[in-house]
């Protein structure tokens, strides 16, 4: 909604123990005079406890929520601008991302007006060459086949066949997968050409389908000739592939002749570099409704992923409804500025909501499921639960000092208390719930982030290290996270977890995985210990980071620059030694929504770097090109 009120912000550095100041203008073009009023601001920048404020009072912070008041006796008339300065920040701003994401100011009778915001200008800034995303490509073999397979040795046919059908021979499963397929890429590509038809008709070429042991699980063979094509495959998720790679192939075709072919003869064996690819998403930070979810879950059939990390709660919301616990969405679901949960991160003066019925669950999970893309849920526990909190205060032990500890986004007291019985029934009901809506083998729970003091002002927390000979805040979570696994173990699931599952003592290493994320050898130090590990480390297949050094690249920092050149390049085993390979089980692609306030940005961050890693999950190291990967990547379809 346009006010006319318009907050514009610039960064001054100011060298590197203070990190800088940002200096405000808020315009006033509306009819109204504004007086003694509040601003609120959300930025990622946040500014330490007691900031310096020139002409303007700090109130308050919480997280990125920034509230502040003008000196007394203020008033802003038509045409007038407010000008403050804040100085003191627990970072440096780094990209014009890094500044105010939304603003609103809050009138003395409690209204809230919004205020438009533009990029976090850099004071000094010197322009420099921004080197492009990709490079200029070049493709060796006409085809467009995303990711490349694993070997293909295919002679381009002069022309395209109008349309692939089955033979009558096709089983019904067969079948139904071309039009599944064909689906897919009808929802991809609402404009190309359908691929294939379960109808024969005449000029179509032939497709054939054996179902063999001969191929390994998830793999395929296409052979193509002059008459028809032949598709051996071992499994369902085989039969998807070797028909997507088909639909690719004429889809490349048709969409630009001069550029793509379909094979006229010639031979793809491919089967999967990892069995894990995977693709995580925050819907906590942004929600995504059902139908984007569907999408992305097309977009990484089409990249031939397997697995979507649906992570579904984190300090700043909860998504999923929980029938045991209405509160939970109730409450937990909604950001606003007269919150229990208060705008970040680009919310404004108008509450932000959204969650999930079990229904859309179930319409998710049964999506991936004809995709074979499966669905791993994921229950942040026992930190980054400040919305779970504000609905189930019972989490807490009430006799804990307040803000006795700080998450590192600046949540204070933001972890369940695992000495109190209501965490364990609330964890049982919660479980039977996903249990029922869930069926992949896996259910994460987190287990990031826990703040190093959490809980030790908790005097039942006390007695419960006491009691059981804990030391410390990760043998409290330990004990914590051993009583989760033994919960999942009863339900015939398996524990996922970010790396810092494993600290205190850790759990039981059976059957359980992990995710290094904040550097790339944590994968190798989780092997040790005996953990399967998916590598997600920030410095390649974090999304959120920018993709180049530039102050306008949007995006986050503190995994540094990720150029798609780098995600392409990055070799998840690198430096695994040879007998702790078998525990690497693949690669995931992490999509953190903290910036990712427009479908836009989402596409600009997401894209080509998703592809990488689709491509970094299946296709041999040695047959990888970031040449031909760079004329390929384009043509991804996007959210
Ligand atoms: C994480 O990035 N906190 C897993």
């Amino acid at each position: 909604m346009a006010s006319g009120l318009i907050l514009e912000n610039v960064w001054h550095p100011l060298g590197d123990d203070v990190f800088g100041k940002i200096s405000f203008a808020l315009h006033n073009f509306s009819d109204d005079v504004l007086t003694d009023f509040k601003l609120v601001y959300t930025c990622l920048t946040r500014t330490v406890e007691s900031p310096i404020c020139t002409n303007a009072t700090y109130l308050r912070r919480v997280a990125n929520f920034h509230e502040l008041s003008t000196p007394a006796d203020f008033s802003l008339k038509q045409g007038e601008t407010w000008r403050f300065e804040v100085e003191g920040f627990l970072r440096a701003a780094v990209h014009r991302t890094d500044g105010a994401k939304s603003a609103y100011v809050t009138t003395a009778d409690g209204k809230h007006i919004p205020a438009s915001v533009g990029d976090l200008l850099l004071d000094g800034y010197e322009a420099s060459k921004v080197p492009p995303l990709l490079a200029e490509g070049h493709l060796e073999r006409p085809f467009y086949m995303q990711p490349w397979p694993a070997n293909a040795e295919l002679v381009p046919a002069k022309t395209c066949p109008p349309i692939i059908s089955a033979t009558e021979s096709a089983s019904t499963e067969e079948r139904a997968a071309m039009l599944t397929i064909n689906q897919l890429q009808q929802r991809l590509f609402p404009e190309a050409q359908d691929a294939f038809t379960a109808t024969p008709v005449s000029g179509a070429r032939l497709l054939r389908f054996s179902k063999t042991q001969a191929q390994q699980p998830s793999g395929y063979q296409l052979t193509f000739n002059e008459a028809d094509v032949l598709l051996e495959y071992n499994d369902k998720a085989g039969l998807n592939y070797g028909l997507t790679t088909i639909a690719q192939l004429h889809h490349g075709a048709k969409l630009d002749a001069a550029k793509f072919s379909f094979p006229a003869v010639g031979i793809i064996k491919d089967e999967p570099r990892y069995s894990w690819r995977g693709c995580h998403l925050d819907v906590s930070r942004q929600f995504y409704p059902k139908d984007d979810i569907k999408r992305i879950l097309d977009i990484l059939a089409w990249l031939k992923m397997n697995v979507f990390h649906w992570h579904l709660n984190d300090d700043e919301s909860w998504r999923l409804e929980v029938k045991a616990y209405p509160e939970l969405t109730e409450i937990g679901a909604t950001r606003s500025p007269d919150g229990p949960l208060l705008p970040q991160l680009g919310n404004g003066a108008e509450p932000a909501s959204g969650h999930y019925t079990h229904d859309d669950v179930r319409e998710i999970v049964s999506h991936g499921a004809k995709l074979c893309v499966d669905i791993l849920p994921e229950i942040d526990l026992p930190g980054h639960c400040t919305a779970t909190l504000a609905a189930i205060q019972e989490l807490s032990d009430g006799q804990e000092a307040p803000d006795s500890y700080r998450s590192v986004q600046g949540y204070p007291n933001n972890a369940i208390n695992p000495a109190m019985e209501e965490t364990y029934i609330f964890l049982d009901k919660l479980f039977d719930e996903l249990v029922s809506l869930f069926p992949f083998r896996y259910i994460h729970v987190g287990g990031d982030e826990v703040s190093e003091n959490a809980w030790l002002h908790s005097p039942r927390a006390r007695a419960l290290m006491e009691r059981e000979g804990l030391k410390n805040t990760f043998d409290l979570q330990a004990y914590f996270l051993k009583r989760v696994q033994d919960m999942l173990h009863q339900r015939g699931k398996r524990l996922a977890g970010w790396e810092e599952v494993s600290l205190g003592t850790g759990v039981s290493r059976e059957d359980t995985l992990l995710f290094p994320w904040q550097a790339p050898e944590v994968g190798i130090n989780l092997a040790e210990q005996g953990y399967d590990v998916v590598m997600a480390p920030g410095q390649a297949y974090y999304l959120d980071m920018a993709q180049s050094d530039d102050w306008y690249e949007p995006g986050a920092s503190w995994a540094g620059t990720v150029p798609p050149e780098h995600t392409y390049t990055y070799e998840p085993e690198g430096d695994f030694p040879e007998e702790l390979r078998p525990r690497m089980k693949g690669v995931q692609a992490c999509i953190w929504c903290e910036h990712f306030l427009t479908r836009a940005y989402f596409n600009r961050l997401v894209f080509p770097r998703l592809c990488a890693i689709a491509e970094a999950g299946w296709t041999p190291k040695e047959n990888k090109s970031w040449q031909r990967f760079s004329a390929l990547a384009p043509y991804t379809p996007k959210l």
